[in-house]
């Protein structure tokens, strides 16, 4: 399993908490294209990642060697690739759209597919470029976000995805009152086959689910990074 400590960064402000998390995908994208010739990055979905995919497409640009980036996303709404609900069509949006990162190495999951027959597709592909992995390890960065329930990527609490060990990426429903029921998600033990896991979460919203994360169980406190884990929030997230 990865490393269990945590290591918690509270930032002032929500602005504050994108800028650091932008700056630790530069950083994190140049060291593995220089040791390993490149960055596999998991994107993750909501709004909350959406400044920070506007920082990675100004600002912060020009530091990061996109031609050897590969994006993934640990989650995807089952709606199609244009919807305004769309993971892929947040980031492509705020980000992809913007940088020179080469169309075959956005590897979207195609949420306007039947959920299993999408779940199978991706499912092949992750397992495939797997096997491409150097030193066996899948993500250099996992990026999370956290919902109010404490879940994470599309695992909800008490979902049986959670306990999904065989399958890399499945097909589940959010529970009611949630923006689109039919999810494709990447499972546990994926989203922990990185070298680094960062959750970003800002907002009063994110408090309970943060602290009780790990005493609860709860599928945010159950993502370990191989090497890091790496939770960047602000006060109003932290209640610092
Ligand atoms: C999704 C995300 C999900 C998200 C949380 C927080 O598809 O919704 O992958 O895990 O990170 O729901 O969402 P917000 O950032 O919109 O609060």
């Amino acid at each position: 399993m990865g490393e269990a400590r945590v290591e918690v960064q509270v930032l002032a402000d929500c602005d504050a908490a994108n800028e650091a998390t932008a700056e630790l995908f530069v950083q994190l994208a140049r060291d593995a294209v220089r040791e390993r010739g490149r960055f596999v990055v998991a994107l993750s979905g909501g709004k909350t990642p959406q400044p920070v995919h506007a920082l990675l497409a100004t600002s912060h640009r020009d530091r990061v060697p996109w031609e050897q980036v590969h994006a993934w996303f640990g989650d995807e709404r089952c709606v199609p690739p244009d919807d305004r609900a769309s993971n892929f069509g947040m980031a492509r949006r705020a980000l992809l759209d913007h940088v020179p990162i080469p169309p075959s190495q956005v590897h979207r999951l195609q949420g306007e597919l039947a959920p299993g027959l999408a779940a199978d597709r991706a499912d092949a592909e992750l397992r495939a470029f797997a096997a491409t992995a150097p030193d066996g390890v899948l993500f250099d960065l996992m990026m999370l976000g956290a919902g109010a329930d404490g879940h994470t990527a599309s695992l909800f609490p008490g979902n049986k995805s959670l306990e999904e060990r065989t399958r890399m990426v499945m097909a589940t429903r959010a529970p009611d009152g949630m923006e689109v029921k039919d999810r494709l998600t990447m499972t546990l033990p994926v989203l922990s086959d990185a070298r680094v896991v960062a959750l970003l979460a800002t907002g009063t919203s994110k408090r309970d689910a943060l602290r009780r994360a790990e005493a609860d169980g709860l599928p945010v406190g159950r993502v370990h990074g191989r090497e890091r884990t790496v939770w960047i929030v602000d006060r109003d997230a932290w209640g610092a």
